[in-house]
């Protein structure tokens, strides 16, 4: 089917079930912070298995629903739990969320990760507001028939992540002590972490954390000139830069401790969008 028709159907299900709640932001929530989406005001609850195209993920930790809700005074649609590329399926694919988040109206994106953290002034469980990103991933969401209604065959990646967003998100998380980072996030495909070379490599040109998600999804968003807030917790320092075995459950154990910091800054984010 092409993807015109799988947007089209995959959105039509979604506003059925939305009835007359109009999501202003969407919220796509990475492991260990699907929680989130569990406090939000009159939930609606629509299963990724029930919505033609969307696919759920395998990854343990990541639940696969939708859920819209008001928080902060602002009607959210968040994806709890994403699908990867590395799962299988093309970037078309676990992009499609997205492209119907922009289809129901919404206008920001918010997008949070893992990541394992490359620049050396990091820690575990630090927080890293994003930037700018490196497309390493090997592929790009957008190969294919440009989808002239969403945005231009050849779009500009400039200015990605909103500044005057993230400028406001900063200086209100200094003001209540919480320490944020800022850097350029990287994506490797995965599923396996990256080797001590990849990650000196992945210094060299520029990257302070490495994952294997957002990017996709980010570049669709930018193509259709929705506004991004993207968020990474560094959940481990990087292959060869501490001496642990890297691990999916660590990853998840530090990014339920910074849990509350994170949530704080969600809240932020929607404050100020
Ligand atoms: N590498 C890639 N993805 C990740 C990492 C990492 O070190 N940590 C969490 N997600």
């Amino acid at each position: 089917m092409d993807l015109t028709k799988r947007i089209e159907e995959a959105t039509a299900y979604v506003r059925s079930k939305l009835g007359d709640v109009q999501p202003e932001v969407g919220l796509i929530l990475g492991s260990g912070l699907g929680g989130y989406a569990d406090d939000l005001e009159d939930p609606i609850i629509i299963p990724y298995a029930d919505i033609p195209g969307f696919f759920v993920s395998t990854v343990v930790g990541h639940k696969g629903q939708l859920v819209a809700g008001r928080r902060q005074g602002v009607t959210v649609l968040a994806m709890q739990g994403r699908s990867h590329y590395y799962e299988g399926h093309t970037q078309q694919e676990i992009t499609l969320p997205v492209r119907v988040m922009k289809q129901l109206g919404i206008h920001t994106l918010i997008i949070t990760n893992a990541a394992g953290g490359v620049n050396e002034a990091f820690a575990e469980g630090a927080l890293m507001v994003i930037r700018d990103h490196i497309n390493f991933s090997g592929q790009n969401p957008l190969i294919g028939p440009n989808l002239a209604d969403c945005g231009p065959r050849f779009p500009a990646m400039t200015k990605v992540y909103d500044k005057n967003l993230r400028t406001q998100i900063l200086t209100k998380a200094a003001a209540e002590g919480i320490a944020l980072n800022e850097g350029v996030y990287m994506m490797f495909s995965g599923p396996n972490y990256e080797t001590p070379a990849e990650i000196r490599f992945a210094r060299t040109i520029g990257a302070d954390a490495v994952g294997m998600s957002t990017v996709p999804e980010v570049i669709v968003a930018a193509h259709a000139e929705m506004r991004v807030f993207g968020i990474s917790c560094i959940t481990n320092m990087a292959a060869g830069m501490a001496d642990e075995h890297l691990c999916h459950a660590d990853v998840e154990e530090v990014a339920k401790r910074v849990r509350s910091t994170f949530v704080r800054v969600l809240d932020l984010a929607l404050e100020t969008i």
